[in-house]
């Protein structure tokens, strides 16, 4: 069974409820599903976690998983993983995340892991995600907006894989209005046309959406899960 590294056009696009909703659908088929969040950073949530993303990739994919394995690196400040170790004067251990990575992978049968912010994220001053995505060795599964301005941020973001050799399995298209401009309307076509990457599903924009619970019903209906796990 594939394992995939979720990343996303840019920060705020749908990775985490993305990808709670997906572990959920997959859970709920009966399989063992794990999550990761390898780096985090933000202002430490009430939830029980230091990560809210990681608290609600917990909880969709029912894990026993302790948070330092599913979120080895977490730094309480709301900026990019390097700003935040210049800042607070971290040192980033990236041995970590593949140490709990490979503990996790053995225990369960397939791997959804969030990345932070998009490909070029830097995690150190010459480390970004699309180095972390490549050393962990996972396809990646893009996702991105339908809104004006996609086309850019998804080609650069899929031109950055190919240079990277990061191998993509496919783009989804978050926050859909159907009732959108013409730009908006034709996204997904021409995000595959001018890609050539596979669009594994659209996503509509949800209203008065506060849970990746919202978005299972979507995940169910317009994503081929089958082509997923096989
Ligand atoms: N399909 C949707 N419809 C409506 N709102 C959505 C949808 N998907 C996500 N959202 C909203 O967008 C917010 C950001 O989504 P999410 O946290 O999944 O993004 P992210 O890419 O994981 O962000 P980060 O870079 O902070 O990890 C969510 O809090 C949710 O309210
Ligand atoms: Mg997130």
């Amino acid at each position: 069974m594939k394992s995939y590294f979720v990343t996303g056009t840019d920060t705020g696009v749908g990775k985490t409820f993305f990808t709670a909703a997906l572990a959920s659908c997959l859970q709920k088929r009966g399989i063992n599903v794990g999550v990761m969040k390898p780096v985090a950073t933000g202002i430490s949530s009430k939830t029980g976690f230091r990560s809210t993303d990681v608290s609600i990739l917990h909880s969709a994919a029912k894990v026993n998983d302790l948070e330092n394995e599913i979120n080895p690196i977490f730094m309480p400040l709301p900026v990019s993983p390097y700003d935040a170790s210049k800042i607070l004067h971290l040192s980033f251990d990236k041995k970590v995340i593949f140490e709990q990575f490979t503990k996790l992978q053995k225990r369960h049968d397939m791997m959804l892991v969030e990345g932070i912010g998009g490909i070029m994220t830097p995690l150190t001053r010459d480390y970004f995600v699309s180095d972390l995505i490549k050393e962990i060795g996972l396809e990646t599964i893009i996702v991105t907006r339908s809104t004006l301005g996609t086309l850019n941020h998804t080609m650069m973001t899929v031109n950055t894989c190919r240079n990277h050799g990061v191998s993509i399995k496919g783009i989804v298209v978050n926050n859909y209005d159907e009732k959108g401009g013409p730009e908006e309307k034709n996204s997904p076509l021409t995000i595959h046309e001018i890609t050539g990457v596979d669009i594994l599903g659209v996503l509509p924009f949800v209203k008065d959406c506060d849970s990746y619970e919202t978005v299972m019903p979507y995940i169910e209906k317009n994503i081929d899960l089958q082509s997923l796990i096989s």
